[in-house]
C-alpha cells in the first residue's frame, strides 16, 4: 500500500469509527461546557421545550437567571442571561438589584396571555430570611424577562420553590413554607403572575425541599429533597391524583429512613447521586422519557456547583432514577420494552419487576436476584388454578414450576402440590404480594436494598420487607399483549374493586366454612380481570395463623 493509499484508508477508518467513540454524552458530575467552552453556569434550573428547542434555565448566583439552548440536550449554546439585574436596592424589597439572591427559576407559558412567566426565589444575599419569590414576564421564552413583582405569596414565606402547568392550563406554585416545614401548593391567577388565594399545605412536618412536579396520565408525581442545605441527602418521592389533595409518601421503614420513598435505585441513592433535585423534564417526542435534573452543589463556590442529569423511567408506575456514568437519548430506546401486563391470564408469559428496584427477577445461578432488563433471564408461564387469585408459575425454558421447598425457592417438575400455588394478593396500584399457598410466605426484597443482584426470597407477610412484585411482559416478544394503563385514574378504581371482589370472596369463603359449605349467591364473586366469576373460590383456608384462599 503507497503513502496516498494509507492515509485514505486511515480517513476511512476515522471516519467510521471516531464519531462512535466521540458520540457526545451526558455524564453526571463532569464538568461540562457550554458550545464555546465556557462552564455552563446554570443552577437550580429548569429545561423547557419550545418551537423545536430546548431551553435551560438557571441561578448565575450574580442576580441573574442564565439561558442556554440546545437541540440535543447535550450541546448548549449560551444566549444573553434571561433575567438580569436591575434598579438599586429599595426598602420595600421589591427589587432585582445587584447582590439579590436569585434561586431556583423556572418559566412556564401562559396561553391565557400569550407570555413566557418566570418564578423565582428571592432572598437579600445570603441570610435567607426573606423567603420571597419574584415573578416576571417576557414576550419570547429565552427573555428578556422584566420583572413584575416580588412578595410573599399569600404572605407567607416561600424558599425552594417550582411551578407546574396542569394539563388543563392552570398553573400552580410548589414552594417550601413554614421555615421549610410543609410544601404549599398554590394555585396561579390565569396570568399566571400571582397566585389566586386557592392553596394547600401538603407533606406536613415532613421538611422537604427542592420540588420537581411533573405529571403522567392521571398522577402527579413530586421528586424532593430533604433540608440539609447544600450537602446531599436521599431524594423523596410523593405522589397524587389530586394535586390538592394528599401526597402519598410512603414512610420508607425498609431503609430506616423516616421520610418518604427514595427515587433512586443505585449505588449512592442515599446521597441522590451526590445530587438534589431541581428539575424533571419530558423529553420532546417520546412518550414517558424524562430526565431527573439536579445539582451536585459546592457550598464554597456554589456558581462553579456541577450537575447530575439523569433518565427517568416511570416504568414500574413510579419515577425511579438509576445511576449510569454516561448517557444520551438512546438510553430511552429499551426503557419500555418490559410492560405491565393488563390482566393475568393462562399461558401468558411474563416476568415479575420488583417494585422499588424497578428490576426484574432472575436467576443467573441456583437462587432468584433482581436484575437489569438485559441480564434477565427467568420468563414464567401463568398456570390458572381452581382459583382466579392463584397461578403456578411455570418456568419457560425449563418447564419446572416455582415452589417453596421448606420456605425457599426452587423449581420444582410438576406436581398437585399447595407448594407450587401463588395466591396474588392484588394491590391498588397492580402490585400483588406473590403469597405461597403451601406455607403462606411471601416472595421478598433482600435487605430491601434495591441493587441488581439482591436476593429474592420467601419470608411472613411483612410491612417493613420490600413484598410487591408486578407481572410484566417483554413487548418485543409479545406485542400483542395488552399493556395496562398504570397511570390512568381508571386503573386504581379498577383494582379497588377488584381487591373488594377479592375481599368479598374471601369473606364467602370464609362464611361457607363456618357454615359448612353453603354458597350465598347473593355475593358477585369477579376474577382479577374483572369477569364475573360462575363458581366461586373454593375455599379459605388458615395456615400458619394466616388467611390462604385457595
Ligand atoms: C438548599 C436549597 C438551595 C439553597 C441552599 C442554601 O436547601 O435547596 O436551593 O437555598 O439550601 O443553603
Amino acid at each position: 500500500m503507497n503513502r496516498q493509499h494509507f492515509i485514505g484508508m486511515a480517513a476511512i477508518v476515522a471516519m467510521l469509527f471516531l464519531p462512535a467513540c466521540l458520540k457526545a454524552q451526558i455524564k453526571p458530575g463532569s464538568t461540562w461546557n457550554d458550545t464555546k467552552g465556557t462552564f455552563i453556569n446554570a443552577h437550580g434550573g429548569q429545561v423547557v421545550w419550545s418551537e423545536g428547542y430546548y431551553y435551560w434555565f438557571g441561578e448565575t448566583r450574580e442576580t441573574s437567571v442564565s439561558c442556554y439552548r440546545s437541540t440535543d440536550l447535550i450541546n448548549w449554546t449560551r444566549l444573553t442571561d434571561a433575567l438580569k439585574p436591575a434598579g438599586t436596592m429599595t426598602d420595600d424589597n421589591k427589587d432585582i438589584a445587584k447582590g439579590r439572591n436569585l434561586e431556583r427559576p423556572k418559566v412556564a407559558y401562559c396561553q391565557n396571555t400569550g407570555k413566557w412567566v418566570m418564578w423565582i426565589h428571592w432572598e437579600n444575599g445570603s441570610d435567607y430570611g426573606q423567603a420571597r419569590v419574584a415573578v416576571a414576564q417576557s414576550e419570547k421564552v429565552e427573555g428578556p424577562y422584566t420583572l413584575v413583582d416580588v412578595f410573599r405569596p399569600n404572605d407567607h414565606d416561600s424558599r425552594d420553590q417550582t411551578i407546574f402547568v396542569d394539563a388543563d392550563g392552570k398553573a400552580y406554585h410548589f414552594c417550601a413554607t413554614g421555615m421549610n416545614t410543609n410544601i404549599n401548593v398554590a394555585e396561579l391567577n390565569d396570568d399566571y403572575l400571582s397566585p389566586s388565594g386557592t392553596e394547600t399545605q401538603v407533606l406536613l412536618g415532613d421538611r422537604y425541599e427542592a420540588p420537581a412536579i411533573f405529571r403522567v396520565g392521571d398522577c402527579y408525581f413530586g421528586l424532593f429533597s430533604g433540608c440539609t442545605g447544600w450537602d446531599p441527602n436521599a431524594g423523596r418521592l410523593a405522589y397524587t391524583q389530586d394535586i390538592f389533595g394528599t401526597w402519598e409518601h410512603r414512610r420508607d421503614e425498609m431503609q430506616n429512613y423516616s421520610y418518604g420513598e427514595n427515587f433512586c435505585t443505585d449505588d449512592d441513592a442515599y446521597y441522590t447521586y451526590h445530587s438534589q433535585s431541581t428539575c424533571v423534564f419530558a423529553v420532546h417526542g417520546r412518550e414517558n422519557c424524562y430526565v431527573y435534573m439536579g445539582d451536585r452543589w459546592n457550598s464554597s463556590k456554589v456558581a462553579s456547583s456541577k450537575y447530575v442529569w439523569l433518565p427517568l423511567s416511570v416504568r414500574s408506575g413510579y419515577p425511579r432514577v438509576r445511576y449510569y456514568d454516561s448517557w444520551d437519548l438512546s438510553i430511552f430506546d429499551n426503557m419500555y420494552r418490559y410492560k405491565r401486563l393488563d390482566r393475568l391470564e393462562e399461558g401468558a408469559e411474563v416476568l415479575l419487576l420488583e417494585k422499588r428496584s424497578d428490576r426484574i427477577v432472575s436467576r443467573p445461578s441456583a437462587s432468584f436476584m433482581i436484575d437489569n432488563d438485559g441480564e434477565a433471564n427467568v420468563t414464567f408461564v401463568l398456570r390458572a388454578t381452581d382459583s382466579p387469585y392463584h397461578f403456578r408459575l411455570q418456568e419457560k425454558k425449563s418447564g419446572n414450576y416455582l415452589e417453596s421447598v421448606y420456605g425457599s425457592m426452587r423449581l420444582t417438575a410438576d406436581k398437585d402440590a399447595d407448594s407450587q400455588r401463588w395466591f396474588f394478593e392484588l394491590e391498588e396500584d397492580g402490585y400483588y404480594h406473590i403469597v405461597n399457598a403451601g406455607d403462606a410466605k411471601c416472595l421478598s426484597l433482600s435487605g430491601n436494598s434495591t441493587l441488581a443482584g439482591t436476593g429474592i426470597f420467601l419470608h411472613e407477610r411483612d410491612a417493613s420487607i420490600a413484598q410487591s412484585f408486578a407481572v410484566y411482559y417483554d413487548s418485543s416478544v409479545h406485542p400483542e399483549y395488552v399493556e395496562a394503563d398504570l397511570f390512568s385514574r381508571a386503573y386504581r378504581e379498577h383494582n379497588r374493586e377488584l381487591m373488594a371482589a377479592c375481599e368479598q370472596a374471601m369473606g364467602i369463603a370464609a362464611t361457607e366454612k363456618e357454615e359448612g359449605g353453603t354458597t350465598d349467591s347473593s355475593h358477585a364473586v369477579y376474577d382479577l380481570s374483572g369477569r364475573k366469576l360462575t363458581t366461586p373460590p373454593t375455599g379459605l383456608h388458615i395456615i400458619n395463623g394466616r388467611k390462604v384462599l385457595r
